[in-house]
């Protein structure tokens, strides 16, 4: 079988490592991919959200099969594109990505369908907004309705802050059109865990659970980032917390999708914060989830191209999807001054023995050398025993892999080994 996937970063190629271990799949195109995936699939220049030269490059090609990962192709059709030429996909369609594409449309379904999430306010005009924080309270949560790259969410700590964010998303358009609406919303607390689930719009089958670290600084601190390392199975969410988000969380919101004609197909991330009152929804994805999926696959026994396919052809129900006992830790390996400004262009080393455990995120080749190309450059994943054993390994490799520049948390997967601790 002839694969592609369209996207280039880590956990793009953490999903192209493991599709590839079906021994049907005879070729993966990555569109774009990056220079450190071309062991694994072959890279082609076609960006990941030209869906016009997607669906055609799609064709000429005879893929048997696509896989959409970026939340941006999703929300602009590019699985609706490639069905309607007959490619099966991996992927909700652009009705269903709506679930991540805007924020009001999710708090509004959540409100109707009574899934547990922070109490909210939507505004189309700054006025309203900046009038009604005059009396809301502190902190309080602004998000911008549309994509933002993962920067469309603020945390005001202070009712100056709260006013600034809305004057920026709102009147700058610091997020262009994407800020034609703001989500206003309750600031809840507790920890957070984030649950990737496949789901076929009939059942959902969660993945196991994971935790983000988003801050770029050791212990939390310093600006929010795409995520700088991660951790599975998240030791917060326990076999009762799982029971209740299944039943109260994760069926109402297939069944909400289904009744609302937007049947969701593809990998569902609930955003999850477990309050003092129970779950809570913080925000849903409408993919997999980055870098969740590089500890999440490789705990994965069963054969990912026959999941996806069952999502695809709706018959999830009838396949068992394993887990192992396992437990994984990913740090990610950034170019120092990440997220604001870094340099790029260092080359960099990898031991050859670690190239299952490596998923490169921002790098090119040139002139037979692997260089630095972004500001997340890769991730390195240990899957052991357990927590501490992945962390303290996960770490180990992190010693052995050399570039310029580079920087990386200390304590990915600490604050998840106290909680083990504690139980
Ligand atoms: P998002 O961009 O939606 O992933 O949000 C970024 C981060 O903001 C989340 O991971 C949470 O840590 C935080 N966050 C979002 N919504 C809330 C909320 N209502 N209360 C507290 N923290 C929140
Ligand atoms: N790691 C968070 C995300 O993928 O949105």
């Amino acid at each position: 079988m002839k694969l592609l996937v369209v996207g280039s970063g880590g956990r793009e190629h953490a999903i192209i490592k493991k599709l590839k271990e079906n021994k049907q799949v005879e070729k993966i195109f990555a569109l774009p991919g990056n220079g450190g995936m071309v062991a694994d699939a072959e890279c082609v220049n076609i960006g990941a959200t030209e869906i016009e030269k997607i669906v055609d490059f799609a064709l000429e090609n005879k893929i048997d099969y696509a896989v959409v990962a970026p939340d941006d192709p999703l929300v602009l059709g590019c699985v609706d594109a490639l069905e309607e030429k007959g490619i099966p996909c991996f992927g909700p369609d652009k009705k269903a990505a709506i679930i991540e594409g805007s924020k009001v449309f999710s708090k509004n379904l959540m409100k109707k369908y009574g899934i547990p999430t922070a109490q909210y306010e939507v505004f189309d005009n700054a006025e309203d907004a900046l009038s009604y924080l005059e009396s809301a309270p502190i902190p309080t949560v602004i998000k911008a309705d549309g994509l933002a790259l993962g920067k469309g969410v603020i945390i005001a700590n202070t009712l100056d802050e709260a006013k600034d964010a809305v004057i920026s998303i709102m009147q700058d358009k610091q997020f262009g059109k994407s800020g034609d609406k703001i989500v206003v919303e309750e600031f809840l607390t507790g920890p957070e865990v984030s649950v990737l689930s496949f789901t076929d719009g009939n059942v959902v089958v969660p993945m196991i659970s994971s935790m983000d670290h988003k801050r770029a600084g050791d212990n939390d601190t310093g600006l929010n980032t795409g995520g700088m390392g991660t951790v599975a199975p998240n030791p917060y969410y326990t076999k009762d917390v799982a029971a209740r988000c299944m039943e109260e969380i994760f069926v109402p919101t297939i069944r909400a999708m289904k009744e609302e004609g937007r049947t969701f197909k593809g990998c569902l991330y609930f955003g999850l914060m477990l309050t003092q009152n129970g779950p809570k929804v913080i925000e849903y994805n409408c993919r997999f989830g980055d870098p969740e999926t590089q500890v999440v696959l490789p705990l994965l026994e069963s054969d990912l191209l026959s999941v996806m396919q069952a999502v695809t052809n709706e018959t999830l129900a009838d396949i068992e999807v394993k887990f192992s006992q396992k437990s994984a830790c990913c740090v990610i390996m950034a170019s120092e001054g990440y997220p604001v400004k870094y340099e790029k262009g260092y080359e960099i080393t990898i031991p050859q023995n670690l190239n299952d455990n490596v998923y490169v995120a921002g790098a090119k080749y040139e002139n037979g050398k692997l260089l630095t190309n972004g500001g997340r450059v890769l991730g390195v994943t240990a899957v052991e025993d357990n927590l501490k054993k992945s962390i303290d390994k996960a770490y180990d490799y992190v010693s052995d892999i050399s570039f310029g520049n580079a920087y990386f948390r200390h304590d990915i997967g600490t604050r998840a080994l106290k909680a083990t601790e504690e139980k």
